[in-house]
């Protein structure tokens, strides 16, 4: 097979560290915040007079401020932080716009602020994970899209031939998030503040909560899983424990997730043979769970001493493992959603970030 490709020896390429850099920081700041909110309404749950009778502090309305930015803004721009960095070191080449890097960027925290207005003043669309009304909807939308274009732009660029299963997580998640937000967005305007779903009753809660679960899916788990495969190998300086697994583990992850969302409609007028299959699938993807997170582990086998902050992955990747189990079942997804859940996305996901802090700033070349 012939490629038409530059020969990778004598390339220089100068990669845009910029924007990684911006959305780092991005991701400490809203860290912050999201974590302060979290505070708050927790202090609220025992104490309900801290919300000083302001119905913008009150807790329905900080809640999904919480949620929002502990995902989207905390999460979301760590998140991109990491793609942009492991993506163009992945495909040997610079990242394909820093036109298109700067309007992502930009736009996104235009979004976080938007957001961090619009749910204290009450404007929600009262959909867990979904509350952002329609204009906003729009622009994540358009700034979701320039993201892509800008990813696939650069793989198209690329001067690696091979894409590294970590590009595939990243890919998974470009294509399902788009797909997801947009069906469960679908509505239609009534005025600048407010639109009605076109989805009703049952119809409109499944819909809801494939997009609910698999936003955990396809937003908090598989680009982080992505991240992994990217630092991991590189912070103990040697190859993935299986390539193999990880391919089967990523096909296996993408195929059940999508399924499992019915897990959160148990007991309800959904259909009960939609209920068992998102129970059936939800107790299915134990295994590319534990796939992904053995395959982690094991590749840290025997290096422990090569890293200083791997405490943080190993802590996060044993976090998964149980937080996996646990997550899909019936028993345990009430309690879960209060407990098991924030305790995942903090330290399945600040473990990343907070390595790739470490050696962005102090090693410089992972
Ligand atoms: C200081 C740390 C944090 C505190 C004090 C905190 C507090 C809270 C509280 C009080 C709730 C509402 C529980 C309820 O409705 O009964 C909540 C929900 C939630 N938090 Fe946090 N949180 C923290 C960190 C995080 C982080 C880091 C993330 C994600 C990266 C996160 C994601 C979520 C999610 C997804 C929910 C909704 C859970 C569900 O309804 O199933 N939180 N958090």
């Amino acid at each position: 097979m012939t490629t038409d490709r530059a020969p990778t020896s004598t390339l220089s390429i100068t990669y845009d560290d910029n924007t990684p850099r911006l959305f780092l920081i991005a991701t400490v700041v809203w860290g912050i915040v999201s974590m302060a909110v979290g505070a708050l309404i927790a202090s609220q749950l025992n104490y309900w007079r801290l919300n000083f009778d302001m119905e913008w502090l009150s807790f329905g309305r900080l809640r999904p401020l919480h949620t929002n930015a502990a995902i989207f803004a905390f999460v979301g721009n760590m998140m991109f932080a990491g793609i942009y960095y492991s993506t163009q070191r992945l495909c040997r080449v610079r990242t394909a716009s820093d036109l298109l890097s700067k309007i992502h960027f930009w736009g996104w925290q235009a979004i976080i602020v938007a957001a961090a207005v619009s749910l204290p003043l009450g404007y929600t669309r009262g959909k867990e994970y979904a509350e952002l009304i329609w204009p906003i909807n729009l622009l994540v939308v358009f700034i979701w899209v320039v993201f892509a274009i800008n990813f696939f732009w650069t793989l198209k660029k690329r001067n690696e031939p091979s894409l590294y299963v970590a590009l595939w997580f990243y890919i998974a998640t470009i294509i399902t998030v788009a797909m997801l937000y947009i069906v469960n967005h679908l509505q239609i305007p009534t005025g600048l503040l407010h639109a009605y779903p076109v989805f009703g009753g049952v119809q409109d809660a499944l819909v809801q909560w494939w997009y609910g679960h698999n936003a955990v899916a396809f937003f908090l788990t598989t680009p982080i899983l992505g991240i992994m495969y990217y630092f991991l190998p590189k912070a103990v300086d040697r190859p993935v424990y299986s390539y193999r697994l990880s391919i089967v583990h990523f096909w296996s992850l993408v195929f059940i997730y999508i399924w499992a969302g019915p897990h959160h409609l148990l007991n309800t007028d959904l259909p009960k043979w939609l209920q068992m299959v998102g129970m059936w699938f939800s107790l299915m993807l134990w295994a590319p769970s534990w796939g992904g997170m053995l395959n982690g582990l094991l590749t840290l086998r025997g290096a422990w001493d090569k890293l200083r902050t791997v405490t943080w992955t190993s802590r996060a990747g044993a976090d998964y493992a149980v937080e996996a189990s646990a997550d899909f079942n019936v028993w345990i997804e009430l309690d879960d959603g209060v407990i098991g859940e924030p305790e995942e996305t903090s330290f399945t996901e600040s473990g990343i970030p907070a390595e790739a802090r470490e050696r962005y700033y102090r090693v410089r070349q992972l």
